[in-house]
Protein backbone atom coordinates (compact mmCIF):
# COMPACT_ATOMS: atom_id res chain seq x y z
CA UNK A 1 0.00 0.00 0.00
CA UNK A 2 1.59 3.28 -0.84
CA UNK A 3 1.15 6.49 1.57
CA UNK A 4 -0.06 9.96 0.42
CA UNK A 5 0.28 12.72 1.83
CA UNK A 6 -1.28 16.87 2.18
CA UNK A 7 1.26 17.48 -0.44
CA UNK A 8 0.40 15.03 -3.05
CA UNK A 9 -3.64 16.23 -2.88
CA UNK A 10 -1.74 19.97 -3.14
CA UNK A 11 0.50 19.03 -6.48
CA UNK A 12 -2.26 17.18 -8.34
CA UNK A 13 -5.18 19.47 -7.28
CA UNK A 14 -3.16 22.49 -9.07
CA UNK A 15 -3.42 20.58 -12.46
CA UNK A 16 -6.40 21.79 -13.04
CA UNK A 17 -7.35 21.47 -16.97
CA UNK A 18 -8.91 19.42 -19.35
CA UNK A 19 -7.74 18.50 -22.38
CA UNK A 20 -10.86 18.87 -24.94
CA UNK A 21 -11.19 15.75 -27.09
CA UNK A 22 -12.58 16.22 -30.61
CA UNK A 23 -12.68 19.85 -30.03
CA UNK A 24 -13.54 20.98 -33.48
CA UNK A 25 -15.13 17.70 -34.98
CA UNK A 26 -18.04 18.00 -32.07
CA UNK A 27 -18.86 21.78 -32.33
CA UNK A 28 -18.64 21.72 -35.81
CA UNK A 29 -21.18 18.25 -36.25
CA UNK A 30 -23.73 20.67 -33.72
CA UNK A 31 -23.83 22.62 -37.15
CA UNK A 32 -24.14 25.60 -34.55
CA UNK A 33 -26.88 28.87 -35.67
CA UNK A 34 -25.97 32.04 -34.33
CA UNK A 35 -29.47 32.62 -33.18
CA UNK A 36 -29.69 28.69 -31.58
CA UNK A 37 -30.22 27.43 -28.09
CA UNK A 38 -27.37 24.32 -27.03
CA UNK A 39 -26.76 22.39 -24.50
CA UNK A 40 -23.48 21.32 -23.10
CA UNK A 41 -24.60 18.34 -20.60
CA UNK A 42 -21.00 17.57 -19.92
CA UNK A 43 -19.36 20.91 -19.17
CA UNK A 44 -15.90 19.74 -17.91
CA UNK A 45 -13.92 22.76 -18.16
CA UNK A 46 -15.47 24.47 -20.30
CA UNK A 47 -13.41 23.58 -23.82
CA UNK A 48 -16.40 22.45 -25.93
CA UNK A 49 -18.47 25.19 -24.57
CA UNK A 50 -15.92 27.97 -24.78
CA UNK A 51 -16.16 27.21 -28.49
CA UNK A 52 -19.89 27.05 -28.88
CA UNK A 53 -20.12 30.21 -27.31
CA UNK A 54 -17.62 31.52 -30.31
CA UNK A 55 -19.86 30.48 -32.73
CA UNK A 56 -22.70 32.17 -31.27
CA UNK A 57 -23.89 35.41 -32.20
CA UNK A 58 -25.87 37.79 -29.82
CA UNK A 59 -29.25 35.80 -29.93
CA UNK A 60 -27.90 32.57 -29.01
CA UNK A 61 -28.25 30.13 -25.87
CA UNK A 62 -26.37 28.14 -24.37
CA UNK A 63 -27.23 25.65 -20.94
CA UNK A 64 -24.40 24.00 -19.59
CA UNK A 65 -24.69 21.01 -17.02
CA UNK A 66 -22.38 19.06 -14.78
CA UNK A 67 -22.85 16.58 -11.86
CA UNK A 68 -19.58 18.07 -10.45
CA UNK A 69 -19.46 21.19 -7.73
CA UNK A 70 -16.10 21.47 -9.32
CA UNK A 71 -16.83 21.98 -12.66
CA UNK A 72 -20.09 24.23 -11.93
CA UNK A 73 -17.51 26.53 -9.96
CA UNK A 74 -15.22 27.32 -12.96
CA UNK A 75 -18.41 27.69 -15.03
CA UNK A 76 -20.02 30.24 -12.74
CA UNK A 77 -17.10 32.37 -13.37
CA UNK A 78 -18.10 32.42 -17.29
CA UNK A 79 -20.17 36.02 -17.54
CA UNK A 80 -21.72 35.95 -20.45
CA UNK A 81 -25.73 36.89 -21.03
CA UNK A 82 -26.02 34.00 -23.14
CA UNK A 83 -24.60 31.34 -21.08
CA UNK A 84 -26.24 29.33 -17.52
CA UNK A 85 -25.30 26.74 -15.92
CA UNK A 86 -26.93 23.90 -14.03
CA UNK A 87 -25.49 21.77 -11.36
CA UNK A 88 -27.71 18.57 -12.26
CA UNK A 89 -26.66 15.34 -14.09
CA UNK A 90 -27.89 15.25 -17.35
CA UNK A 91 -30.61 12.80 -17.09
CA UNK A 92 -32.74 15.55 -15.36
CA UNK A 93 -32.31 17.51 -18.79
CA UNK A 94 -35.73 18.21 -19.99
CA UNK A 95 -37.37 18.95 -16.13
CA UNK A 96 -34.42 21.79 -15.89
CA UNK A 97 -34.88 23.18 -19.67
CA UNK A 98 -38.32 23.24 -18.64
CA UNK A 99 -37.91 25.36 -15.50
CA UNK A 100 -35.30 27.54 -17.87
CA UNK A 101 -38.64 27.99 -20.30
CA UNK A 102 -37.12 26.25 -22.58
CA UNK A 103 -39.42 24.23 -25.12
CA UNK A 104 -37.07 22.98 -27.75
CA UNK A 105 -33.23 22.94 -28.37
CA UNK A 106 -31.07 22.88 -31.42
CA UNK A 107 -28.29 20.99 -30.03
CA UNK A 108 -27.11 18.88 -27.56
CA UNK A 109 -23.38 17.71 -26.58
CA UNK A 110 -22.77 14.61 -24.49
CA UNK A 111 -18.39 14.49 -23.90
CA UNK A 112 -18.84 11.93 -21.44
CA UNK A 113 -17.10 10.33 -18.86
CA UNK A 114 -14.74 11.65 -16.56
CA UNK A 115 -12.32 15.14 -16.69
CA UNK A 116 -8.86 15.08 -16.69
CA UNK A 117 -9.04 17.25 -13.64
CA UNK A 118 -11.01 14.42 -11.61
CA UNK A 119 -8.63 11.86 -12.98
CA UNK A 120 -5.08 13.66 -11.88
CA UNK A 121 -6.51 15.21 -8.48
CA UNK A 122 -5.60 12.52 -6.18
CA UNK A 123 -8.24 13.60 -3.95
CA UNK A 124 -10.97 12.38 -5.79
CA UNK A 125 -9.78 9.09 -5.50
CA UNK A 126 -10.81 7.80 -9.63
CA UNK A 127 -7.07 7.27 -10.33
CA UNK A 128 -5.52 4.08 -9.40
CA UNK A 129 -1.69 5.89 -10.27
CA UNK A 130 -2.28 8.47 -7.63
CA UNK A 131 -3.01 7.48 -3.91
CA UNK A 132 -5.65 9.33 -2.38
CA UNK A 133 -9.26 8.75 -0.58
CA UNK A 134 -11.07 6.02 -2.30
CA UNK A 135 -13.78 8.51 -3.40
CA UNK A 136 -15.14 8.15 -6.96
CA UNK A 137 -17.85 10.37 -7.06
CA UNK A 138 -18.40 12.60 -9.78
CA UNK A 139 -20.77 14.44 -7.57
CA UNK A 140 -19.15 15.17 -4.07
CA UNK A 141 -22.48 16.74 -2.64
CA UNK A 142 -24.36 13.67 -3.08
CA UNK A 143 -23.92 9.41 -2.71
CA UNK A 144 -21.76 7.34 -1.47
CA UNK A 145 -18.47 7.12 -1.93
CA UNK A 146 -16.52 3.95 -3.31
CA UNK A 147 -14.94 3.27 0.03
CA UNK A 148 -18.57 3.58 1.52
CA UNK A 149 -19.68 0.41 -0.84
CA UNK A 150 -17.00 -1.23 -0.99
CA UNK A 151 -17.16 -1.93 3.21
CA UNK A 152 -21.08 -3.00 3.09
CA UNK A 153 -21.23 -4.64 -1.15
CA UNK A 154 -21.48 -8.59 -0.60
CA UNK A 155 -19.21 -10.32 -2.93
CA UNK A 156 -21.43 -11.09 -5.61
CA UNK A 157 -22.75 -7.73 -6.18
CA UNK A 158 -18.96 -6.75 -6.28
CA UNK A 159 -18.36 -9.02 -8.59
CA UNK A 160 -21.20 -8.21 -10.57
CA UNK A 161 -20.03 -4.66 -10.56
CA UNK A 162 -16.52 -5.62 -11.94
CA UNK A 163 -17.56 -8.07 -14.19
CA UNK A 164 -20.19 -6.09 -15.89
CA UNK A 165 -19.09 -2.73 -15.72
CA UNK A 166 -15.54 -3.55 -16.56
CA UNK A 167 -15.49 -6.69 -18.71
CA UNK A 168 -12.95 -8.05 -15.92
CA UNK A 169 -12.64 -11.53 -16.67
CA UNK A 170 -10.92 -11.68 -12.92
CA UNK A 171 -14.12 -10.22 -11.07
CA UNK A 172 -14.82 -13.27 -9.03
CA UNK A 173 -11.12 -13.62 -7.97
CA UNK A 174 -10.97 -9.89 -7.08
CA UNK A 175 -14.12 -9.68 -5.58
CA UNK A 176 -12.91 -12.49 -3.32
CA UNK A 177 -9.64 -10.51 -2.49
CA UNK A 178 -11.52 -7.30 -1.95
CA UNK A 179 -13.57 -9.01 0.57
CA UNK A 180 -10.90 -10.74 2.25
CA UNK A 181 -8.98 -7.82 2.54
CA UNK A 182 -11.72 -5.74 4.09
CA UNK A 183 -11.66 -8.28 6.82
CA UNK A 184 -8.47 -7.27 8.13
CA UNK A 185 -9.51 -3.51 7.85
CA UNK A 186 -11.13 -0.72 5.65
CA UNK A 187 -10.19 -0.28 2.52
CA UNK A 188 -10.42 3.26 2.13
CA UNK A 189 -7.41 4.36 -0.44
CA UNK A 190 -7.00 3.94 -3.87
CA UNK A 191 -3.44 2.59 -3.69
CA UNK A 192 -4.81 -0.23 -1.62
CA UNK A 193 -7.08 -1.02 -3.88
CA UNK A 194 -4.82 -1.36 -6.91
CA UNK A 195 -2.43 -2.83 -4.90
CA UNK A 196 -5.23 -5.52 -3.85
CA UNK A 197 -6.37 -5.76 -7.79
CA UNK A 198 -3.00 -6.52 -8.94
CA UNK A 199 -2.19 -8.97 -6.88
CA UNK A 200 -5.96 -10.86 -7.84
CA UNK A 201 -5.64 -10.39 -11.59
CA UNK A 202 -3.53 -13.06 -12.52
CA UNK A 203 -2.73 -11.98 -16.48
CA UNK A 204 -1.42 -8.68 -17.77
CA UNK A 205 -2.78 -6.49 -20.42
CA UNK A 206 -0.33 -4.64 -23.03
CA UNK A 207 -0.07 -0.48 -21.56
CA UNK A 208 -3.16 -1.27 -19.12
CA UNK A 209 -2.65 -1.53 -15.51
CA UNK A 210 -4.52 -4.37 -13.74
CA UNK A 211 -6.41 -1.96 -11.81
CA UNK A 212 -7.81 -0.43 -15.05
CA UNK A 213 -11.13 -2.09 -15.42
CA UNK A 214 -12.17 -2.51 -11.91
CA UNK A 215 -11.62 1.04 -11.08
CA UNK A 216 -13.64 1.79 -14.76
CA UNK A 217 -16.48 -0.33 -12.94
CA UNK A 218 -16.53 0.60 -9.70
CA UNK A 219 -17.12 4.33 -11.32
CA UNK A 220 -19.23 3.68 -13.77
CA UNK A 221 -21.47 1.87 -11.12
CA UNK A 222 -21.13 4.31 -7.99
CA UNK A 223 -21.94 7.25 -10.58
CA UNK A 224 -24.79 5.32 -12.31
CA UNK A 225 -23.24 6.67 -15.42
CA UNK A 226 -24.84 4.01 -18.01
CA UNK A 227 -28.55 4.44 -16.65
CA UNK A 228 -28.41 8.42 -16.86
CA UNK A 229 -27.01 7.70 -20.37
CA UNK A 230 -30.08 5.96 -21.06
CA UNK A 231 -32.29 8.30 -19.54
CA UNK A 232 -31.33 11.42 -21.16
CA UNK A 233 -31.22 9.98 -24.66
CA UNK A 234 -34.70 9.95 -24.92
CA UNK A 235 -35.24 13.20 -23.81
CA UNK A 236 -32.67 14.49 -26.01
CA UNK A 237 -34.69 13.14 -28.69
CA UNK A 238 -38.37 14.95 -27.84
CA UNK A 239 -36.26 18.03 -27.34
CA UNK A 240 -34.24 18.55 -30.12
CA UNK A 241 -35.96 20.99 -32.84
CA UNK A 242 -36.00 19.69 -36.81
CA UNK A 243 -32.60 19.80 -37.44
CA UNK A 244 -31.57 19.82 -34.41
CA UNK A 245 -27.52 18.06 -33.91
CA UNK A 246 -27.06 15.65 -30.84
CA UNK A 247 -23.10 14.64 -30.62
CA UNK A 248 -22.15 12.09 -28.22
CA UNK A 249 -18.39 11.35 -27.62
CA UNK A 250 -17.86 8.17 -25.49
CA UNK A 251 -14.66 6.45 -24.08
CA UNK A 252 -15.31 2.91 -23.90
CA UNK A 253 -17.44 0.65 -25.47
CA UNK A 254 -20.61 0.18 -22.79
CA UNK A 255 -21.40 3.74 -23.60
CA UNK A 256 -21.21 3.77 -26.86
CA UNK A 257 -23.33 0.48 -27.55
CA UNK A 258 -26.09 2.27 -25.54
CA UNK A 259 -25.20 5.67 -28.18
CA UNK A 260 -24.98 3.67 -31.33
CA UNK A 261 -28.33 1.65 -30.31
CA UNK A 262 -30.41 4.03 -29.56
CA UNK A 263 -29.61 6.49 -32.80
CA UNK A 264 -30.00 2.61 -34.53
CA UNK A 265 -33.35 2.57 -33.35
CA UNK A 266 -34.09 5.86 -33.82
CA UNK A 267 -33.43 5.92 -37.16
CA UNK A 268 -35.70 3.29 -38.18
CA UNK A 269 -39.80 4.44 -38.79
CA UNK A 270 -42.32 2.01 -36.91
CA UNK A 271 -43.73 0.88 -40.01
CA UNK A 272 -47.40 0.04 -39.07
CA UNK A 273 -48.85 -3.65 -40.35
CA UNK A 274 -51.57 -1.91 -42.03
CA UNK A 275 -50.48 -1.77 -45.43
CA UNK A 276 -50.39 -0.29 -48.53
CA UNK A 277 -50.12 3.40 -47.97
CA UNK A 278 -49.70 6.67 -49.71
CA UNK A 279 -45.85 7.82 -49.59
CA UNK A 280 -47.18 11.03 -47.89
CA UNK A 281 -49.04 8.25 -44.82
CA UNK A 282 -45.47 6.14 -44.64
CA UNK A 283 -43.67 6.58 -41.36
CA UNK A 284 -40.85 9.08 -40.91
CA UNK A 285 -37.66 7.87 -38.77
CA UNK A 286 -37.24 10.62 -36.03
CA UNK A 287 -33.02 10.91 -36.17
CA UNK A 288 -30.88 10.57 -39.24
CA UNK A 289 -27.30 9.24 -38.47
CA UNK A 290 -25.01 12.48 -39.81
CA UNK A 291 -21.72 11.21 -41.22
CA UNK A 292 -19.75 7.90 -40.30
CA UNK A 293 -18.32 7.93 -36.44
CA UNK A 294 -15.33 10.19 -36.02
CA UNK A 295 -12.20 9.27 -34.17
CA UNK A 296 -9.13 11.15 -32.86
CA UNK A 297 -6.60 11.76 -35.65
CA UNK A 298 -3.22 10.35 -34.85
CA UNK A 299 -1.93 13.96 -34.16
CA UNK A 300 -4.09 14.73 -31.23
CA UNK A 301 -3.61 11.06 -29.96
CA UNK A 302 -0.03 11.73 -29.71
CA UNK A 303 -0.56 15.20 -27.95
CA UNK A 304 -3.15 13.86 -25.45
CA UNK A 305 -3.78 9.88 -24.81
CA UNK A 306 -7.23 9.99 -23.65
CA UNK A 307 -8.18 10.60 -27.03
CA UNK A 308 -7.44 7.18 -28.02
CA UNK A 309 -10.55 5.44 -27.10
CA UNK A 310 -12.62 8.63 -28.26
CA UNK A 311 -15.80 8.12 -30.62
CA UNK A 312 -18.13 10.47 -31.65
CA UNK A 313 -21.43 10.13 -33.45
CA UNK A 314 -24.06 12.54 -34.70
CA UNK A 315 -27.32 12.56 -35.48
CA UNK A 316 -30.31 14.88 -36.73
CA UNK A 317 -33.66 15.57 -35.51
CA UNK A 318 -36.10 15.20 -38.35
CA UNK A 319 -39.29 16.98 -38.90
CA UNK A 320 -40.64 12.86 -37.96
C1 LIG B 1 -15.02 14.38 -20.38
S1 LIG B 1 -15.53 15.59 -19.25
C2 LIG B 1 -16.11 16.89 -20.28
C3 LIG B 1 -15.04 17.81 -20.73
C4 LIG B 1 -15.52 19.04 -21.47
N1 LIG B 1 -16.15 18.71 -22.72
C5 LIG B 1 -14.39 20.01 -21.68
O1 LIG B 1 -14.03 20.25 -22.83
O2 LIG B 1 -13.85 20.55 -20.71
C6 LIG B 1 -17.01 14.93 -18.62
C7 LIG B 1 -17.71 15.80 -17.59
O3 LIG B 1 -19.06 15.36 -17.54
C8 LIG B 1 -19.50 15.31 -16.22
N2 LIG B 1 -20.56 14.30 -16.17
C9 LIG B 1 -20.45 12.97 -16.32
N3 LIG B 1 -21.66 12.39 -16.23
C10 LIG B 1 -22.56 13.38 -16.05
C11 LIG B 1 -23.96 13.43 -15.91
N4 LIG B 1 -24.71 12.30 -15.90
N5 LIG B 1 -24.55 14.62 -15.77
C12 LIG B 1 -23.82 15.77 -15.77
N6 LIG B 1 -22.48 15.79 -15.88
C13 LIG B 1 -21.85 14.62 -16.02
C14 LIG B 1 -18.27 14.97 -15.41
O4 LIG B 1 -18.42 15.44 -14.08
C15 LIG B 1 -17.18 15.70 -16.18
O5 LIG B 1 -16.98 16.98 -15.64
Amino acid sequence: MTAFGAEDLRASAAQDSHQTVLLGEAIDALAIRADGSYVDATFGRGGHSRLILDRLGPLGRLVAFDKDPEAVAVATRISDARFSVVHASFAELAGVLERLGLEGVDGVLLDLGVSSPQLDDAARGFSFRRDGPLDMRMDTSRGQTAAQWLETASEAEIREVIRDYGEERFAKQIAKAIVAARQRGPVVTTGHLADIVGAAVRTREKHKDPATRTFQAIRIYLNQELAHLSLALPQILDLLTPGGRLAVISFHSLEDRIVKRFMRDATRADVPIRLPLRESELPQSRLRLIGKTVRSSAEEIAANPRARSATLRVAERTGA
